[in-house]
């Protein structure tokens, strides 16, 4: 790559030598569930009209994905109660997958609509999911997300099992909530071929409660789970917050995303796109650029211009802390932002 090439092939390299490589797109803010440590009771949507249409976020995936990102990830909200989501994830899939100019298109979803999409979504090259799944029981689950349905989630993973997408749980730990549920979660995982990934919550957006009563540190969770089973680091990178490792006995693998150490932002290799259009370029720093602006008032060169912007201000690291009463870290809401 030399100084002549164009603006909209050249990679997306930070001031700190970081490639971006990952997008992380929200297509939605929107959510048929209101987890108490994403949302609020009464969460207001935004007004569709300030929500990216297809046709932009295609526009804005293209320029990445011409700049070298190779994963592309759609989040939300619920990614799936965007209305016609099916559409756009065929085009992404034709445009992108089929010509192998990026390696994954994946999704993050809380699973409530995948009965009706698995199918589809492995025939479009959806190779493996995440879907969110914080407890096993009925009731807590109902509480957890304040309207969800567990039955109906658990089908919807069972679709996407049946279609033969790989599936990888999220499941924020949470002190005096699910902390007892984490051994039985993992080998109920386990037991059905499921990869489990533990969040640590983080401090993003006003909830109900105060986040000090439910932070659960994973280190601590760490050796509970290591006191029963053999776990065994494994070097998987990610360029992300996750840490991996097997557990010997099950054959299958824990993954542990601790956002608030500061570990991983020397290798991160993602930015994240809100549905509004607006770039963040680390989930627990303010500084964005405005990509919908860009897009509409300079079509694609201003939209590569604000991509040169965003890698200058890519920060070097996140500054969470979460302290009793204290703001939160971050203002907006994880459902903004994408997880
Ligand atoms: C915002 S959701 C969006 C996708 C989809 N609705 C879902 O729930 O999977 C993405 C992930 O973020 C996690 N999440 C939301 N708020 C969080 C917080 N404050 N701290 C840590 N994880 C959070 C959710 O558990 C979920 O796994
Ligand atoms: S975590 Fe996902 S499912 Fe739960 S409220 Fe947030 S966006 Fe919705």
């Amino acid at each position: 790559m030399t100084a002549q090439t164009p603006l909209s092939q050249r990679p997306l390299v930070d001031t700190f030598g970081r490639h971006v490589t990952y997008l992380r797109v929200s297509v939605t803010d929107r959510c048929d569930f209101r987890c108490t440590y994403c949302m609020g009771e009464d969460m207001v949507f935004l007004p569709k009209s300030e929500v990216l249409s297809f046709e932009e976020i295609q526009e804005v995936i293209g320029a990445f994905v011409a700049r070298g990102v190779r994963k592309v990830r759609l989040t939300g909200g619920e990614p799936l109660v965007r209305r016609d989501i099916m559409k756009l994830i065929e085009t992404l899939s034709a445009t992108h997958l089929a010509s192998g100019a990026i390696d994954e298109l994946t999704l993050t979803t809380n699973g409530s609509q995948l009965s009706r999409h698995a199918q589809r979504l492995a025939e479009l090259g959806i190779r493996r999911i995440n879907v969110s799944l914080d407890t096993l029981d009925r009731e807590k689950f109902t509480a957890i997300t304040r309207r969800g349905r567990l039955e109906q989630v658990l089908e919807g993973i069972a679709a996407a099992r049946a279609a033969g997408l790989a599936i990888k749980l999220n499941m924020v730990a949470m002190k005096n909530v699910n902390e007892d549920e984490i051994i039985p979660m993992l080998e109920w995982a386990h037991g059905e071929g499921y990869e489990l990934t533990l969040i640590e919550e983080m401090p993003l957006g006003e909830v109900a409660g105060d986040r000090v009563d439910t932070h659960l540190s994973l280190r601590s969770v760490r050796d509970r789970i290591a006191e029963r089973y053999t776990l065994t680091r494994i070097a998987k990178r990610t360029g992300g917050p996750a840490r991996y490792v097997t557990v010997e006995e099950t054959g299958g693998t824990i993954g542990f995303i601790t956002p608030l150490s500061h570990n991983f932002c020397e290798s991160c290799n993602r930015v994240r796109l809100t549905c509004t259009g607006q770039l963040y370029m680390c989930l627990g720093q303010e500084d964005r650029v405005d990509l919908r602006r860009a897009l509409r008032e300079g079509g694609r060169e201003g939209l590569d211009a604000a991509l040169e912007r965003a890698m200058i201000l890519k920060p070097k690291g996140h500054d969470f802390v979460i302290e009793r009463r204290s703001a939160p870290a971050v203002g907006r809401h994880m459902s903004v932002t994408g997880g």
